[in-house]
């Protein structure tokens, strides 16, 4: 007992001099216990932030206290206050395409005006082949087209490299911030195309496409280069995997789907706020280059 205290008095002491006397993330003073999850005062740039989750992630800072920024190339500003309600003043939209750098810059330029440098950026924009996709974008492999793998590239990891570039480069400059980079499952895993077998019996069968996979491994390598690159200069980068999230699929679908996760059903689209939180405060000061698995066991089996 007096071994192990006495060792934790060296350990602290061998430590003090390297230990940050400011939280990294922040600048602000290290708290021991109080206000772990704070977000009050901090920017954060949420993109695809017109999107299903997307808005779950605003209204989750914003109702917390920090001033959002949706960055989506689709969206409406006049219906902030229906989707945010009494936080809504402390959200706001910029409309940008993120694969086009010059709108991402733009974009930046009057949000840092209005609100100072962004403490969180969340790369949350991104396409996936929609039920109503093309054939041939949903057709086998070996005909998927160039141009859809093109696209998703673009949007799902372009996207996210330069919003990285502009959005985290200036984070860096002011030397603190955290950028929480969406994946999914099937960047981990391959899809299972048994579960989308149902849809042969409605003469329209359906693989799931190759690019949003490979987009989203590319985002956890995104993640863990950044996480080096700007470690010193206190920006922290990490990955959240999400699983499915229900949207009304067919039943069919949601059979199949439930039937591979041991937690026996899709997220609501409000289960992955408290990670979003976690990685946007303090709560995760010590975490960078990591990859968050919310999937409700689909990668454990
Ligand atoms: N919904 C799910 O089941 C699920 C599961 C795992 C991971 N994810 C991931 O979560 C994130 C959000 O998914 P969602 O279901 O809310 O998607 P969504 O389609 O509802 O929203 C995506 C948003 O991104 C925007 N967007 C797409 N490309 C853009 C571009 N080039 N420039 C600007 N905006 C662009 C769209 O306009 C849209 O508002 C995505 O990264 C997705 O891959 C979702």
């Amino acid at each position: 007992m007096d071994y192990a205290r006495e060792r934790l008095a060296s350990d602290f002491a061998a430590h003090a001099s390297v230990l940050p006397a400011t939280n990294p993330t922040t600048g602000s003073k290290p708290t021991i216990v109080k206000d772990l999850f704070d977000v009050r005062g901090r920017v954060a740039v949420v993109t695809g932030g017109f999107g299903q989750l997307g808005r779950q992630f605003a209204a989750t800072l914003a109702e917390r206290g920090a001033s959002v920024a949706l960055f989506d190339r689709a969206g409406d500003a006049a219906r902030l206050p229906d989707l945010f309600g009494g936080c809504a003043s402390r959200v706001h939209f910029e409309r940008a395409d993120l694969t086009v750098r010059g709108e991402i810059e733009g974009a930046l330029a009057r949000v840092a005006k209005r609100w100072g440098v962004p403490h969180v950026l969340i790369n949350n924009a991104a396409i996936d082949a929609p039920p109503d996709a093309p054939a041939a974008e949903t057709g086998p492999f070996e005909g998927y087209p160039l141009a859809s793998w093109q696209a998703v590239l673009d949007a799902n990891l372009t996207g996210a490299f330069l919003a990285s570039q502009v959005v985290g480069g200036a984070m860096a400059e002011a030397g603190r911030g955290s950028i929480i980079n969406i994946g999914s499952i099937y960047g981990l895993v391959s899809p299972d195309q048994r579960i989308y077998e149902y849809r042969a019996a409605d003469g329209a069968p359906f693989t799931k496409p190759v690019a949003y996979s490979v987009s989203k491994s590319g985002l956890l390598n995104l993640t863990r280069y950044l996480a080096t690159y700007w470690a010193p200069r206190g920006v922290r980068v990490n990955t959240l995997t999400f699983g499915g999230v229900f949207r009304d699929q067919d039943p069919r679908f949601l059979k199949g789907y439930a039937a591979r996760v041991p937690l026996g059903r899709m997220a609501r689209e409000d289960e992955y706020n408290g990670a979003v939180l976690f990685l946007a405060s303090d709560a995760s000061s010590y975490m960078t280059g990591a990859n968050l698995v919310i999937d409700g066991g689909w990668t454990a089996w």
